[in-house]
């Protein structure tokens, strides 16, 4: 009974996106029969023909084997309860994970965006996506060699924010093709929306983090003392 009353939403949810981001990381990779080899009457193939074999398979091929393998790695990366009890496999594996994300999954990324299927402004909205995903991945890196273990947390923290906008965007396209939405625009958006808002999401819970943090600190503490006998001096 005791154990039933400690399951609160703020402890299901990670578990609840693990499972989420492990079941749309399984429908992708199920896809992969249309691809092995490339089936251009696919959804994802169709017109893609013409340049599919003029380069463009680089790309896609590396894209395919390093974009599932960045999430389940973050997923085991990210958890502090692995990290406490392997150490030795957090560094290692995040040395992998740094490589993956840096030298292929961002990579190839920028490259597909080139001929993102919705059109320029998706394409523009991916570009972005890879440059921030590597630059996030390579500040992460920076602040571990330098042992500045909370802006390294929190560095890697936004570098997975930013690899998950791959389930949020399937999760979009999956719920537009339900209702059965025609227009090309809420794809275009899901291309930005899809790791700008989780960003941003991200962004203020750590404020508010902090600024709880700060609030219970000896510093605020002393700061509300010295408010309020200032605030008795004037009366
Ligand atoms: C830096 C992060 C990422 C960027 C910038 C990126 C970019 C892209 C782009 C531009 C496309 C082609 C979209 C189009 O033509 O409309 C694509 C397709 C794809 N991406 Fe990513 N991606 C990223 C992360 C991931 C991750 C983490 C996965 C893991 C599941 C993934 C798996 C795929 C797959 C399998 C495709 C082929 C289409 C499909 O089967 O859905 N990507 N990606």
């Amino acid at each position: 009974m005791k154990k039933l009353d400690s399951i609160t939403l703020p402890n299901l949810l990670p578990f609840v996106t693990a499972l989420l981001i492990l079941r749309v990381t399984f429908a992708v990779v199920l896809n992969y029969r249309d691809y092995l080899p490339p089936n251009f009457e696919s959804d994802f193939l169709q017109d893609r023909e013409q340049y599919f074999w003029k380069g463009y398979h680089w790309a896609f091929y590396t894209h395919l084997a390093s974009g599932p393998m960045s999430l389940i790695l973050g997923m085991i990366l990210i958890s502090d309860r692995f990290r406490l009890k392997f150490p030795k496999w957090h560094r290692g594996l995040g040395r992998i994970q740094a490589v993956n994300v840096l030298f292929l999954v961002a990579p190839s990324g920028l490259l597909m965006a080139y001929r993102a299927m919705t059109g320029p402004i998706a394409a523009v909205g991916f570009a972005l996506l890879a440059i921030t995903t590597a630059a996030c991945m390579a500040m992460g890196w920076r602040t571990a060699v330098q042992r500045r273990f909370a802006e390294h947390r929190r560095w890697m923290q936004r570098c997975f924010v930013l690899l998950c906008s791959a389930v949020v965007v399937r999760v979009i396209g999956g719920l537009l093709t339900v209702i059965d939405y025609g227009p090309a625009w809420p794809y275009q958006a899901a291309a930005w929306g899809s790791w700008l808002v989780p960003l941003a999401v991200y962004e203020f819970s750590q404020r508010s983090v902090r600024r709880a943090g700060w609030l219970a600190s000896p510093r605020a503490a002393e700061a509300r003392q010295m408010h309020s006998s200032a605030g008795r001096a004037l009366t």
